[in-house]
Order: C-alpha cells, then structure tokens, then sequence
C-alpha cells in the first residue's frame, strides 16, 4: 500500500474479528518497529508478543484492579469516567494479539561527563528514550495496516506497569512502555477528522 494511503486510513481499532494473527506477521511488525530511529541508534526496545488467552485476561485483571483501587473525588462522574478508563483500559484482552513494548534507560554521553543524574537529563533532553518508543509503535500501526490489520496503542494499561511486568516476565534493565493490540478488524472504521493545516502549521521563514 502507498505510504500516503496507509497514514490517511489508520485509525485505532479496539474491536476484532476472532482470527489468530499468525506469527510470522507478528514478526514482521515487530521487525518493521525496530526500523524505528532512536536517540543514537540505542534501540532500546524489546516487544513481548501475547497470543496467549489466559494470560491476556489475568493481564486485564489486573489492570481493572488497579483502576479500581484509584482514589476516586467526589463528583458524581467519578464512577462513570472509572468505568469508562477501565474500558479503554483492558479492551486488549480481546485482541487476538498484543505487542508490549518494553525498554531500557537510554545512557546519554553527559552522563558521562556532568554532574546530573540520569532522570535529569533525560528530562532535561525531553524523554528521548520515550521518544524513540513513539517512533517504533507508530512503524507498528502503519504497519499493521499496510498488511491488512487493525491496531491501537494503548498506554493506560501501565497503570498496573508492575503486576504486568511480573506477568510478562519483563526484568531490569527493562520496563514497560505501552501495548499495540492487533489483529482484523472487525469493520473498516472511518479516519477520525483531525485539526486543519492551518492550525498545525506555523511557517518560520
Ligand atoms: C500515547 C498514546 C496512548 C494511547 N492510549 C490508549 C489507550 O490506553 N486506550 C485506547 O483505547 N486508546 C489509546 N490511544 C489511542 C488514541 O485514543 C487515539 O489515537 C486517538 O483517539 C485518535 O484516534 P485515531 O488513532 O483513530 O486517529 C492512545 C494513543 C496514543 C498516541
């Protein structure tokens, strides 16, 4: 597909058709992600592949769980807005497949040389590892749809970043990031409009 045409029919998908994706697709959008750039070409991802049922439910557990423990304000929404977050929050556990991101701390060369610690500098630095995360999940998405699927990024789910990583068996140096759910849609979804040139673009000549 025409790199123009996959970017204008992305659109995220949170509902799928039940149809195993087969892992040789799930190779390649993973191979397509770490095409990615990266701050210095530090690559600091690796991506933990769920097919597994049983293993993606006791992962959306947790995350109701977690969400559930969050302490809720007064406002009369407050239960609303929770259910709503758990949805968008645990989705995945339909998805025939989930790719979770994970990453370890980029060493930036000041490390090396000032008095900072690591956290600063990369704050300092405007997260580039995070960054450089953004870059390999988006690969995935256009991906996904060149090849004929559906997929949405999903970060709310690392509310419960712990009990998944033990789930996953993800140790240091890596962390979780975020998840790409994947697999055929279940119907073509309509691009989301999104704001006009005008508004996005400012011309410094
Ligand atoms: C960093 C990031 C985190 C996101 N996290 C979630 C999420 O946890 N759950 C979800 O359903 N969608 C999530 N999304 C998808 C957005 O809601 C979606 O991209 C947005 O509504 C625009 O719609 P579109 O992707 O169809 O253009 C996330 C997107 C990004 C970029």
């Amino acid at each position: 597909m025409e790199l123009l045409q996959t970017i204008e029919r992305r659109s995220s998908i949170r509902n799928f058709k039940n149809e195993n994706v087969p892992v040789e697709d799930l190779k390649e959008l993973v191979r397509r992600g770490g095409l990615a750039p990266s701050v210095n070409n530090y690559q600091p991802w690796k991506f933990y592949v769920v097919t597994n049922k049983e293993v993606l439910s006791k992962m959306a557990v947790k995350v109701s769980e977690r969400i559930k423990q969050l302490p809720s304000n007064k406002s009369i929404a407050s239960k609303n807005v929770k259910s709503q977050v758990e949805w968008f929050a645990t989705f995945f556990e339909n998805a025939p497949a989930v790719i979770a991101m994970a990453m370890e701390d980029y060493e930036s060369v000041l490390e090396k040389g000032v008095d900072l610690s690591h956290d600063e500098i990369n704050k300092m630095r405007n997260f580039p590892d995070i960054q450089s995360a953004g870059a390999a999940i988006q690969n995935i998405l256009l991906s996904a749809v060149d090849m004929g699927y559906g997929a949405c990024w999903l970060s709310a789910p690392m509310m419960a970043k712990v009990d998944l990583e033990k789930i996953l068996f993800i140790e240091s140096p890596y962390h979780l990031i975020a998840f790409v759910a994947v697999g055929k849609a279940v119907r073509e979804l309509e691009p989301k409009s999104k704001k006009s040139l005008d508004e996005i673009f400012k011309l410094i000549d």
